[in-house]
């Protein structure tokens, strides 16, 4: 399938979505956001692909949900049509996503990266949620995620003045997994996705599910969780395989049932 605002290609195991709107800076308007669930659709119904890697451009990954589309909106429109419900929608899936963020990841673009599960970052990369500036504040998740993510302190700092934040400062505090030189971001991400996509479809899934746990729920039943998958994945033929493989010092074959 084709789209106007994203490419969408698969590579071995890995969907690559690489956002496409150069001269809006990947701004996030109503088609991409659609073109984007649809490409994820897509992936998540493709048996063959086990991890799904998000990237923008060099200069930008996204600078924010579009602001001239935006601009005339009314309240009862947004709550009629649940503006950016579509963020939700990408949050819901199942399969693990890796984005590869090379310079501005802001407002929605910052809230896109952290719907993914591993955001790995180019030394060029800025973060932030400059909102505030606009006369309004994030809306796809940025003060839940952010605050989880990097706490209430640098939270508050980044939506309350709008500042950004760069790659370094995003991974001293927690927002980012990696930081790589600009020109080996997509080869270290694809590699990251590729490695993922390398293991058990339904383990991974599973560990993707029983992190995100730990935003929902109590320690104690959240580990009661964890145990409860862990006894599950013995029902599947990839834990005999992958057990088996090791103790045999082979590689595991896994066939993702
Ligand atoms: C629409 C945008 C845009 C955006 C950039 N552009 N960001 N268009 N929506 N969010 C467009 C510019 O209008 C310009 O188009 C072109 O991209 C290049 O941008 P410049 O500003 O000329 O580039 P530069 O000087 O390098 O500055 C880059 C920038 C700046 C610092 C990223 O563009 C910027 O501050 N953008 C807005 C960032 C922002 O406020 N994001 C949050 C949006 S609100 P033209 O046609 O003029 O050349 C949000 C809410 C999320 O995300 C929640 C929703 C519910």
């Amino acid at each position: 399938m084709s789209y106007e605002t994203i490419i969408a290609e698969t590579r071995g195991k890995v969907g690559v979505i690489t956002l496409n709107r150069p001269k809006a800076l990947n701004a996030l308007n109503a088609q991409l956001m659609d073109e984007l669930n649809l490409a994820l659709d897509a992936f998540e119904s493709d048996a063959n692909i086990g991890c799904i890697l998000l990237t923008g451009s060099e200069r930008a990954f996204a600078a924010g949900a579009d602001i001239k589309e935006m601009e005339e909106k009314t309240y009862p429109a947004t709550y009629l049509e649940d503006f950016f419900i579509t963020g939700d929608r990408i949050a819901a899936r199942r399969k693990p996503m890796v984005a590869a963020v090379a310079g501005f990841a802001l407002g929605g673009g910052c809230e896109l990266a952290m719907i993914c599960d591993i955001i790995i970052a180019a030394d060029n990369a800025k973060f932030g949620q400059p909102e505030i500036k606009l006369g309004v504040i994030p809306g796809i998740g940025g003060t839940q995620r952010l605050t989880r993510a990097v706490g209430k302190a640098k939270a508050m700092d980044l939506c309350l003045t709008g500042r950004m934040m760069d790659a370094e400062e995003a991974e001293r505090s927690g927002l980012v997994a990696r930081v790589v030189p600009a020109d080996r971001l997509l080869e270290e991400a694809f590699r990251a996705a590729e490695t993922i996509a390398s293991f058990s479809l339904p383990s991974v899934m599973l560990a993707k599910e029983t992190v995100n746990r730990a935003f929902e729920t109590t320690l104690s039943e959240g580990v009661r969780f964890e145990r409860r998958v862990f006894h599950a994945l013995f029902a599947t033929a990839d834990q005999k395989e992958g057990m088996s493989a090791f103790v045999a010092k082979r590689p595991p074959n896994f066939t993702n049932s």
